[in-house]
């Protein structure tokens, strides 16, 4: 039978982003016929023995206390378990000297839910028929921001501007404020900091300029937390969570290595609190109880912010070392190509300036050698305008071992080159 759907049936039946190119991932990796790939496409966080062993404890404690049928055995509040909620309260006011109560903390089935939340609460018409938008104000941004608003034209991305290292073949990408606008159209603004894909990290001082562009409006800022610290505390540079009355700080526990029990966290006013959380009991009552009692333990011990700046943000640090170095040696310097700078997150941004063929030709011919990124134009939801960056970038997923990401820089070079090369694209002067 084929269903007849409805707009927002037709809209969530879509895959975007990078969900539709991991369809064609699964079948190359499959059909692939004894071929090894290099899988660089992963956004599934490395299982570290460490973070295993914590989680593993913390469930061993739950299984053996007479908390265990409570929690496993009930429904709970759509607000989160008491418990965690509590830790992350107390974590909180101690380690950033705030004053938050209970009343300010939500427990989410994911981070991706919290923003579908926030997304059609807070976005698409009013009741007198107004469009309030999502702003992202810095593109490219988060994949999985395409699919969380069932109003498509909610969304709507901002061209960020550039600043490039010609001779050291960097680059950074920076919100740019003379094109910014947050007005009474604005529903939210929304960014991930660090940043997946770019491992870009928004200044402080830049999150602040945008938030009070938006306080002027009374606009609510969502910041996508879900790599920052104090877990999983994936930053390479150092930066502060910055907070204030319009600010929601988003987090995520998957990337500290609980992504398959979908637990984000949303901290900020209560009034929006109390929004989301009515729109959680209504989608899918609360998140998993399970997931939750064994966060409060690793957040309440503090061994969950201590793995996660000893163990998780130094593993993928050295991996992005590792790209990096591989690189720099690999590739020929008088091509247009820049790395962004690896601020933090798991992946690293690879820009070929001027490239001749478009992001996913590129992705077709680096399969031919085993090697599979993630081609970048997948990354740019709700930008509106034609702009060919969107088409010269491709994400490398940094969960690969040593030797993978090394041998994938050396292919990827000669590949690289060789377009360049047949294209006869003029290198540029003083590169
Ligand atoms: C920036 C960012 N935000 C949100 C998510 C969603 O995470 P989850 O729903 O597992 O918390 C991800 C997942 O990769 C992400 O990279």
């Amino acid at each position: 039978m084929n269903p007849a759907l409805t707009q927002f049936g037709d809209r969530m039946t879509h895959l975007t982003g990078v969900r539709a190119i991991m369809k064609d991932i699964i079948e190359t990796l499959r059909s692939g016929h004894g071929q090894d790939f290099i899988n660089l496409s992963a956004g599934n966080p490395v299982i570290l023995p460490e973070v295993e062993r914590l989680w593993r404890e913390c469930t061993a404690e739950l299984l053996a206390s007479p908390e265990y049928g409570e929690v496993v055995c009930r429904y709970g509040s759509s607000q989160g378990y008491q418990p965690l909620i509590a830790a992350v309260a107390a974590d909180f006011n101690q380690r950033y000297g705030l004053n938050l109560t209970d009343r300010n903390v939500l427990i989410t089935a994911g981070s991706q839910a919290l923003y579908f939340f926030a997304a059609n609460a807070l976005g698409g018409y009013t009741a007198e028929g107004r469009l309030k938008q999502i702003v992202l104000p810095l593109s490219p941004d988060y994949t999985g921001y395409g699919g969380v608003t069932l109003i498509a034209e909610a969304l709507k991305a901002y061209k960020p501007t550039i600043d490039r290292n010609e001779t050291q073949h960097r680059f950074k990408y920076r919100p740019d404020f003379s094109q910014l606008e947050v007005n009474e159209s604005t529903g939210f603004v929304l960014f991930s900091r660090p940043c997946n894909p770019t491992g870009n990290v928004v200044s402080d001082e830049e999150v602040k300029q945008i938030t009070a562009l938006s306080n002027r409006y009374n606009v609510p800022v969502l910041v996508d937390s879900a790599y920052a610290p104090p877990f999983p505390a994936l930053n390479f540079t150092p930066m502060t969570p910055v907070f204030g009355s319009n600010i929601v700080h988003c987090m995520s526990l998957s990337k500290a290595g609980l992504p398959g029990e979908r637990l984000g966290i949303a901290i900020g006013d209560e009034r929006i609190i109390q929004v989301l959380e009515a729109f959680q009991t209504n989608l899918c009552i609360h998140s998993s109880r399970y997931g939750q009692a064994i966060a409060a333990r690793a957040i309440r011990s503090g061994a969950l912010a201590d793995i996660s700046t000893q163990v998780i943000r130094l593993y993928y640090q050295a991996k992005f070392t590792v790209l990096e170095t591989a690189l720099e040696a690999a590739m020929p310097t008088d091509l247009p190509w820049y790395l962004h700078r690896g601020e933090g997150a798991i992946f690293a941004w690879l820009w070929l300036d001027e490239l001749p063929i478009t992001d996913w030709e590129l992705y077709q011919s680096l399969k031919q050698v085993g090697v599979i990124p993630v081609p970048g134009s997948a990354f740019f939801p709700g930008l509106q305008e034609d702009w060919d960056h969107t088409r010269q970038c491709l994400r490398i997923s940094l969960t690969a071992t040593d030797e993978e990401l090394a041998t994938a820089m050396q292919r990827l070079a000669q590949v690289v080159e060789r377009i360049y090369c047949t294209a006869n694209v003029p290198v540029k002067a003083g590169m």
